[in-house]
């Protein structure tokens, strides 16, 4: 049995899943290492640096008891037995592969790292997403072991969704883990096997080879993100023809053979796995000769694009064309609700969009509003920060709401548009709020993928 765990990488995946780890198996001490001495000294204090419902209960449990943050990577990889690697994977922005490829630098000092520093038998898991066949040049790199070093490689993709991390990883749907179909590989999928039947059924825990288990991945990202493509595409349709969005989704999804989740219409999706990984599909198909297959899944991330684009210009279009001089309240910066994070946030871009029509943007956001000042508050004055939605509201022409935080759908509306300017506008990109309620206050009305209300 394993004793002692490394994990290379305390984000928002490496953080997490080694807290949640540490609770199901007091008796295996679970170190994660990280270069960003802010984020280890921050998860050491028990106020994790990242805000994810239920983390820092999981995380004080655990602490000082069987789990610890440290900054010495390269100690910790001498005394590990399995070791998670965790570290981010973000698009190449540079060279061959450009703005489709992984960046795959970081994972490959710490493959080396691994290579100099370990000091028995390793098995050495991939948690970051990968293309396929990382493992196989993993596996490459540590040929060069000295003496007595042993590495076996597994893949142990990881399906948590941020906001809902927590519970993800308490009652997963499935645990996947792929390895080498050698005695040596079986043996290493049983040492992973084992950590997670502490708290997930067997039958939740599916085994797989390598390749399989790193494409399996990238595809279940490009499911997901297909069908919010899907659902935007549709939406477009239905502002054109007087159909509700809302009433088409509740149709489609009530066939068992489609389902009903995923289905939400809005602004677009984030995040920093979605664009990221379906550009990466698209990467690997046109290596391998499939520029058909490249196109199709392109199309989602296409259509994605356009859906944040097509909202811009909706506001455009009714605010009499112009924006200049106007002022927008943004209501929500993050991905998405119950997160502070903003990578690839369509906020980002339609607040791009706005400032470049010259309107001033006032930003608010329950847990994201550090993230947009990072983006935001170097490039221009014409963007303002604010924790409180009435006050961001306060003398603007239009609010648009661009998360889905709980917290917004219970907001005073009446007391809102009473401190806007006329005619006020609401722009609804998630679908959040009650149109007809909204229209009786006095709002003009626009919804994603539903029938304008305008009054005055
Ligand atoms: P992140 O940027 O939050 O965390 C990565 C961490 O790795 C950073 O703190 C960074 O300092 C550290 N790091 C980089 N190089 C290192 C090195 N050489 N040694 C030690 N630490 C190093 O990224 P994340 O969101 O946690 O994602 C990590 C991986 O998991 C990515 O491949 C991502 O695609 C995948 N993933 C993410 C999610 C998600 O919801 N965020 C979900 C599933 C999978
Ligand atoms: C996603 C995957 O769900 C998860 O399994 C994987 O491990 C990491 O990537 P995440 O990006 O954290 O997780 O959140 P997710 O809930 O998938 O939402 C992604 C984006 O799609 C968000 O911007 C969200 O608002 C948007 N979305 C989601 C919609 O617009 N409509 C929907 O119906 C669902």
């Amino acid at each position: 049995m394993i004793k002692r765990l490394l994990c290379i990488g305390a984000g928002y995946v490496g953080g997490p899943t080694m807290a949640v780890i540490a609770q199901h198996c007091p008796d295996v001490e679970v170190v994660v290492a990280d270069i960003n001495h802010d984020r280890v000294a921050a998860w050491q204090s028990g106020r994790p640096p990242i805000f994810e419902p239920g983390l820092e209960e999981v995380v004080r449990r655990s602490l000082g008891r069987n789990l610890r943050f440290t900054g010495d990577v390269e100690h910790e990889i001498g005394e590990a037995e399995m070791i998670f690697v965790s570290v981010n994977t973000p698009t190449k922005t540079f060279g061959q592969g450009a703005g489709r490829a992984a960046d795959l630098q970081y994972w490959e000092k710490t493959a080396r790292s691994i290579l100099h520093h370990a000091r028995r038998p390793v098995i050495v898991v991939e948690k970051s997403t990968l293309p396929v066949r990382t493992a196989e040049a993993m596996e490459r790199i540590f040929k060069n072991r000295r003496q007595g070093q042993r590495f076996e490689v597994l893949s142990n993709p990881e399906f948590l969704a941020e906001g809902t991390a927590i519970t993800d990883l308490e009652s997963p749907d499935r645990v996947l883990i792929g390895g080498a179909e050698t005695p040596a590989g079986q043996a290493a999928i049983d040492e992973l096997v084992d950590i997670y039947a502490r708290w997930v059924p067997r039958e939740r825990i599916l085994t797989a080879n390598v390749w399989s288990a790193e494409l399996s991945k990238l595809a279940a990202n490009a499911f997901l993100a297909q069908r919010v493509s899907s659902i935007n595409a549709i939406s477009a349709i239905c502002e054109q023809t007087g159909a509700d969005i809302l009433s088409v989704a509740t149709a489609i999804g009530t066939d068992r053979r489609i389902g009903s989740q995923f289905l939400r219409a809005g602004v677009g999706f984030g995040g920093s796995c979605f664009q990221k990984d379906i550009l990466n599909l698209v990467y690997l198909c046109e290596q391998h000769g499939l520029p058909e297959v490249a196109r199709y899944w392109e199309a989602v991330v296409t259509l994605n694009q356009h859906q944040k684009e097509r909202f811009v210009r909706r506001m455009i279009r009714v605010m009499f064309n112009t924006l200049a001089g106007k002022r927008i309240a943004l209501f929500g910066f993050a991905f998405k609700a119950n997160t502070g994070d903003t990578r690839e946030s369509p906020a980002i871009q339609i607040c791009q969009e706005l400032l470049a029509e010259q309107a001033h943007v006032c930003i608010t956001d329950p847990q994201a509003l550090e993230g947009a000042r990072q983006v935001f508050s170097a490039s221009t004055d014409r963007v303002a920060f604010e924790s409180d939605p009435y006050k961001a509201a306060d003398g603007a022409h239009a609010v648009a709401l661009l998360t889905d935080w709980a917290e917004y759908r219970a907001l005073d509306y009446r007391r809102i548009y009473a401190a806007m300017e006329r005619p006020a506008f609401l722009f609804d990109g998630r679908n959040q709020l009650d149109p007809e309620e909204l229209y009786q206050i006095g709002f003009n009305v626009y919804a994603i993928g539903r029938p304008d209300r305008t009054s005055l």
